[in-house]
């Protein structure tokens, strides 16, 4: 069956989408990034080996992919280049590799920007990655960007360059208080980017579309996840990007109607890095031990992350969004031999029961989670491959998972391998 699929995440990020591109890609014939930036970042295991993946689709790893980086990304030209020669220094090839010459570029002053910013704001901090990422789409929409394809048109890069440059340091001289950057040094290391960029930059559009009118399967591949859309999410403790399955077309220029199939990622608890609400967060020995037993440290800035149990009012907030047709569930084997396992059904407000998300920060923040509670299962899972080899406490925890959000389960992962994941539906 040919298809055209979305992947997004169903929490704040960090849902395992890797390891499931990954594990699709090996049936796709394109894998596309179509928002975000390096504040993503997958872990994906292959063999032995551990790759940390930031810019570039997961799908990279499988020889004979199509990886596009779409227009809505925002490409830190410094960081791509690095990821690229360190996939290449370990013997994974770069041919097929392509980039939107639409896409705008992360500079240095963005970086300092975002920094700069999160300081001035002390208690309301984001706890942004700190990769210039909200700098870089606030210049976009200021309509002072720089493109990929500005950074390979020497005159115009001059001409941008200069101007912005100017801006941004007097910005940070007399706003912030704080060093800028230096034109030349700029300017030459730019210039360098292109050189080694330039090979891979297209209309990534063009592409996209020949491959959809020609039947090829296609994987979108979200990065962040739907409470941290810059819409959707728990505003403003988001990103600046629309991790969200509708922003796939806007980010990579293709009509909403290609596309067949939304798959949202879900751990089989919830975790969040960076500032915000969190209803299910554990503030005991349980968190932590969930952080332990799923390495829940970020992948870009090493920050732990905040645990907490299943959310399924988020859960069932993300069916709604994205319309999601499936849900892919993360991690379950971290919850191995917990004896009871709760799952959030709906909050509690005043007194009041409410099963939708709040946009209001202020109610979310005064929101108990309203639980049920099923039982655990002590044997191990990670060698389970089909829906029948898990224990039974473990099969009902995810069908119930399944009928709070209201959407079908297509995947289950087991483990951190590709291999330990179970299919319950195929999507390609
Ligand atoms: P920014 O995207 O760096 O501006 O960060 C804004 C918020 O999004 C912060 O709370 C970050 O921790 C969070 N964030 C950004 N990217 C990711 C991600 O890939 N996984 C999880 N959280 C993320």
């Amino acid at each position: 069956m040919l298809a055209v699929v979305v992947l997004v995440g169903a929490q704040w990020g960090d849902e395992g989408k890797g390891k499931v591109t990954d594990f699709l890609a090996a049936r796709a014939d394109i894998v596309v990034r179509y928002q975000g930036g390096n504040n993503a970042g997958h872990t994906v295991v292959v063999g032995e080996e551990e790759f940390k993946l930031h810019l570039i689709p997961s799908g990279i790893l499988h020889a004979d992919k199509t990886c596009v980086i779409a227009n809505g990304v925002v490409i830190d030209p410094a960081v791509l280049v690095a990821e690229i020669e360190e996939l290449q220094r370990r013997g994974v090839k770069m041919a097929r590799l392509l980039i939107s010459e639409r896409a705008h570029l992360i500079l240095p002053y963005h970086r300092l920007q975002d920094a700069a910013e999160e300081n001035r704001k002390e208690n309301g901090r984001i706890g942004t990655t700190g990769r210039g990422i909200g700098p870089a789409y606030m210049d976009k929409a200021a309509r002072t960007g720089i493109r990929m394809v500005d950074l390979l048109d020497a005159g115009t890069l001059c001409r941008r360059l200069a101007e912005n440059v100017a801006f941004k340091n007097s910005l940070f001289g007399r706003v912030y208080g704080t060093e800028g950057v230096s034109l030349e040094e700029l300017h030459r290391a730019c210039l360098q980017y292109a050189e080694k960029l330039g090979r891979y930059v297209t209309d990534t559009g063009v592409v996209l579309h020949q491959a959809i009118s020609e039947g090829k399967n296609v994987l979108f591949e979200g990065a962040q996840g739907t409470l941290l859309d810059i819409d959707h999410g728990t505003y403003p403790f988001v990103t600046s990007s629309n991790p969200t399955a509708g922003a796939a077309c806007v980010g990579a220029g293709v009509g909403p109607r290609v596309i067949n199939t939304v798959m949202g990622i879900a751990k089989a608890y919830t975790t969040r890095v960076g500032g915000g609400p969190f209803p299910t967060e554990l503030h005991d020995g349980l968190g932590e031990e969930i952080r332990t037993r799923g390495r829940e440290f970020g992948t870009t800035t090493g920050r732990p992350r905040r645990c907490g149990w299943f959310d399924a009012v988020i859960a069932r907030y993300a069916v709604r969004i994205n319309g999601l047709d499936y849900l892919c569930i993360t991690k379950l084997d971290v919850l191995t031999g917990i004896p009871v396992l709760k799952i959030c059904r709906a909050y509690r407000h005043q007194g009041e029961e409410i099963a939708d998300f709040p946009a209001s920060l202020r109610m979310l923040g005064e929101c108990e989670p309203v639980y049920e509670e099923l039982p655990g299962w002590q044997e191990e899972i990670s060698g389970a491959r089909r829906v029948e080899d898990l224990p039974e406490n473990a099969r009902r925890y995810i069908a119930r998972l399944s009928e709070l959000a209201g959407a079908p389960v297509a995947m289950i992962g087991v483990g951190t391998r590709r291999e330990q994941t179970i299919v319950c539906h195929s999507v390609f």
